[in-house]
């Protein structure tokens, strides 16, 4: 089984979020079970310079959308993953985030720069391959930036019709993130004004890259059973939930894993005292660690609750500056890790002012500091509105720290609240909250500070998140039996 994972993002080279860590892990777990998987990546200057022996494969590229020419290259991902990279200057020769320009708006071309992505991955199925000697049986395709990828290989048959066309698969991690763009540029990223429809790429009066996906996709899949059920509601289809509701068949969840290979703190080199559940005596340090490097008081006493996320709306994290002040009061401690929306970044940072010793903020992107984050908290707050899986709660359990999370999407798939009930069966690993209102939120912040105050009980729930097993193994059979049942 060869399998063709697109993706615009993919850890350690370029990432903004959870699917950069999913397009490193999912790949490398279908290595392990004997899937033959490629990447193919936009030539990002971090994905040029971070790719090894890179070299061309196929002929110059001539006819991609939004651009003269392209080379592919094929080089090894840091951890030996086989990656194509589609190195095309015009689109891609920009550092920085790779959505954004400096101005913080989405770069102006992206109709143009994910079109040209979807173009490269359809031309592995065409009779002139784009590589002649790796033909995938599968493309896997992830997000709205590879919506168009299906799209090709079933309208431009006269392109992309080849001696076998592979199954496809579209990947949604976040319904929120749709790629609309206007209908004028359907000419320019070379779809015939046929598919100009509802039953094809039109979505709301533009023309839609993750619709287009869901709609020409062989399957569809999402990151947990729960947002798969979610995305086909009205609330939180985005508008697709009539056309997921008509393809429920074909739409499966599977939940994401944790690569322990990174996320381990009994083997984590950003932390300063490795620890497991056997001999978990080192988190003590890390917290000691975490509130110095946060300017927080040193007392191993006040429960000391994580954020590590992007600062948007849907994180839910305005919820957190309402309870702040009552959480610091009642005795607890903050540890933000995060950039985003103005509002919201702000408003950490005033919370940070208000609360010395409290409360600490550091607004930007830090991978190492997000591991300190993780070892050193008692608590990882993931309070999101909407999470259609969400890495860190799983991430945190691994840590011992436990989850607080509103029950949604792969928060409520992977995190067992703490009721009464669940703590007199020994299952619970964290805490959840049903309506995303601050109100909720605080009563959920009062049970974890009780608990908190109950030692033996705190530590019990503690040993048993470490030991969930959150591995890549089992997700990755889930889509290999996916990509087999397909032909
Ligand atoms: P999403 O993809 O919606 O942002 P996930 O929970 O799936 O949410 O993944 C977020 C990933 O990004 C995790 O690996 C998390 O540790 C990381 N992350 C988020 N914000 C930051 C930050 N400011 N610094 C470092 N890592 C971050
Ligand atoms: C998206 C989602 C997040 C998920 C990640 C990886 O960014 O917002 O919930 O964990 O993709 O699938």
């Amino acid at each position: 089984m060869r399998v063709l994972f697109v993706t615009p993002e993919c850890f350690p080279l370029v990432k903004t979020g959870g699917l950069a860590d999913v397009s490193a892990a999912l790949p490398a777990a279908l290595t392990r079970i004997g899937v033959d998987v490629r990447l193919l990546l936009p030539g990002y200057p971090a994905v040029l310079d971070g790719l090894s022996n890179a070299h061309e494969v196929g002929d110059l590229i001539t006819d991609l959308p939004g651009t003269e020419r392209a080379r592919l290259l094929l080089g090894h991902m840091p951890d030996g993953t086989l990656a194509y990279a589609l190195d095309a200057p015009a689109l891609y020769a920009r550092p920085g985030n790779p959505y954004l320009g400096p101005d913080g708006k989405d770069w102006p071309d992206n109709a143009q720069r994910f079109a040209a992505l979807s173009w490269a991955a359809a031309g592995f199925a065409a009779h002139e391959s784009y590589d002649p000697w790796w033909r995938p049986d599968v493309i896997h395709g992830h997000d709205w930036q590879t919506g168009l990828m299906p799209a090709y290989l079933r309208v431009r048959p006269d392109r992309f019709g080849g001696p076998f066309r592979p199954g496809t698969v579209m990947t949604i991690h976040n319904i929120a993130y749709q790629g609309q763009f206007s209908p004028h540029l359907l000419g320019e990223v070379q779809l015939p004004a046929s598919c100009y429809a509802m039953d094809g790429v039109e979505y709301y009066g533009g023309l839609g890259y993750l619709k287009a996906g869901c709609w020409y996709a062989d399957r569809l899949t999402t990151v947990s059973h729960t947002y798969a059920h979610e995305i086909q509601t009205d609330e939180q289809g985005m508008g697709l939930q009539g056309l997921l509701s008509y393809r429920t068949h074909d739409l499966s969840g599977i939940v994401n894993g944790v690569d322990y290979g990174i996320w381990d703190p009994a083997a984590d080199p950003h932390i300063v005292a490795r620890y497991s559940p056997e001999n978990p005596s080192g988190k003590a340090a890390c917290k000691t660690d975490l509130q110095a490097a946060f300017g927080l008081e040193p007392r191993p006493d006040r429960p000391l609750a994580g954020i590590i996320s992007r600062l948007t709306w849907h994180k839910g994290l305005d919820m957190v500056l309402e309870n702040a002040a009552a959480w610091v009061a009642a005795g607890g401690q903050l540890a933000v890790l995060g950039t985003g929306e103005p509002w919201m970044e702000g408003g950490f940072r005033h919370l940070a002012d208000w609360y010395p010793g409290s409360v600490g903020v550091r607004i930007g992107y830090d991978e190492a500091l997000s591991h300190r984050i993780q070892a050193g908290s008692d608590l990882l707050l993931v309070p999101s509105r909407s999470e259609p899986c969400g890495l860190t709660q799983m991430y945190a359990m691994k840590y011992g720290t436990l989850p607080l999370v509103r029950r949604t999407g792969g928060l409520a798939d992977t995190v067992i609240d703490a009721t009464p009930a669940a703590l007199n069966d020994g299952v619970a690993t964290g805490f959840a909250f049903m309506n995303a209102t601050g109100q909720e939120l605080g009563f959920a912040l009062r049970r974890a500070m009780s608990i908190y105050r109950k030692p033996e009980l705190w530590n019990a729930m503690r040993t048993r998140a470490m030991g969930r097993d959150f591995g890549w193994e089992r997700p990755a059979r889930e889509y290999l039996e996916l990509y087999e049942g397909i032909q």
